[in-house]
């Protein structure tokens, strides 16, 4: 983290879970555990059917919502497409986009990302752009050339002055829901190898202020010494922000000083 250039943001990506009771639930449990002095901003993200719940379950906590997947087109004849505008209505501040397990079981491409991305912020939405290699690009000694590649795609056309509105999260596909954490220094090197893309591309100033996030089995147990590398600021956690109190200690590891 570097508090100095860039926002520290937790974000919970809570997949296809949760009915409007179980969010109010969450809501109410989750407030009881955050302090009120909180130097990072909290985030969560649900299936756009329930953004109105969980917008309404967390009014009183700083926590905003955000969508998981949008349509790259504003309006028309897309069958089962959420528009940008229609998230922003519901409420959402976020929305991820190039989620692995969209680009992986809905066969979206760098090309449908950076549409996205474009729309996204388009919408005045603020886009969470999801990168990552699987286990058989690590293990060929690819993630890096793969990961820049994915963010030079991923942002093309994003002008500079809205780059500082873009959050990158680096999620290494084998480390999704498997239990399997990246290292912090693995995390670490790429994470600083994708501000490294961003600084060659829009220049230090910007690079500096742009927050990036690492996500895949980050839990309350290992998310303080993933934080401490000083280019990931903060974190896309799936299966852990299920809970309120791990999603909190997540928070809480993100605040020490
Ligand atoms: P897990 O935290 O369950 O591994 O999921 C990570 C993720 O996909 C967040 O977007």
């Amino acid at each position: 983290m570097n508090r100095k250039y860039r926002k520290t943001v937790i974000a919970g990506n809570w997949k296809m879970n949760k009915l409007p009771s179980e969010i109010r639930n969450f809501a109410e449990e989750f407030r009881t555990l955050i302090p009120r002095a909180k130097w990072c901003d909290i985030v969560v993200c649900t299936p756009a059917v329930m953004i109105p719940a969980a917008v309404r379950a967390f009014k009183e906590g700083k926590v905003a919502v955000g969508g998981q997947d949008m349509s790259a087109h504003p309006s028309g004849a897309y069958t089962g497409e959420v528009a940008g505008a229609q998230l922003v209505d519901a409420g959402a501040k976020y929305v991820i986009i190039g989620h692995s397990e969209r680009r992986q079981y809905h066969g979206e491409t760098d090309e449908m990302v950076n549409a996205k991305v474009l729309a996204a912020l388009g919408s005045k939405l603020i886009p969470i752009v999801c990168v990552g290699e699987s286990l058989e690009t690590r293990e060929l000694e690819l993630t890096l050339d793969l990961v820049t590649y994915q963010v030079k795609r991923a942002l093309s056309g994003v002008a500079p002055e809205q780059m500082r509105k873009v959050i990158i999260a680096y999620e290494p596909i084998w480390a999704i829901g498997t239990g399997k954490t990246a290292t912090a220094e693995q995390a670490g090197e790429v994470c600083t190898a994708i501000r490294a893309v961003v600084r060659a591309v829009y220049g230090a100033r910007i690079a500096r202020s742009v927050t990036i996030q690492y996500g895949g089995s980050m839990n309350a147990a290992n998310a303080e010494e993933l934080l401490a590398q000083p280019d990931i600021d903060g974190g896309l956690i799936g299966g852990a922000s299920l809970k309120p109190e791990e999603l909190a200690k997540i928070v809480l590891a993100a605040n020490q000083e």
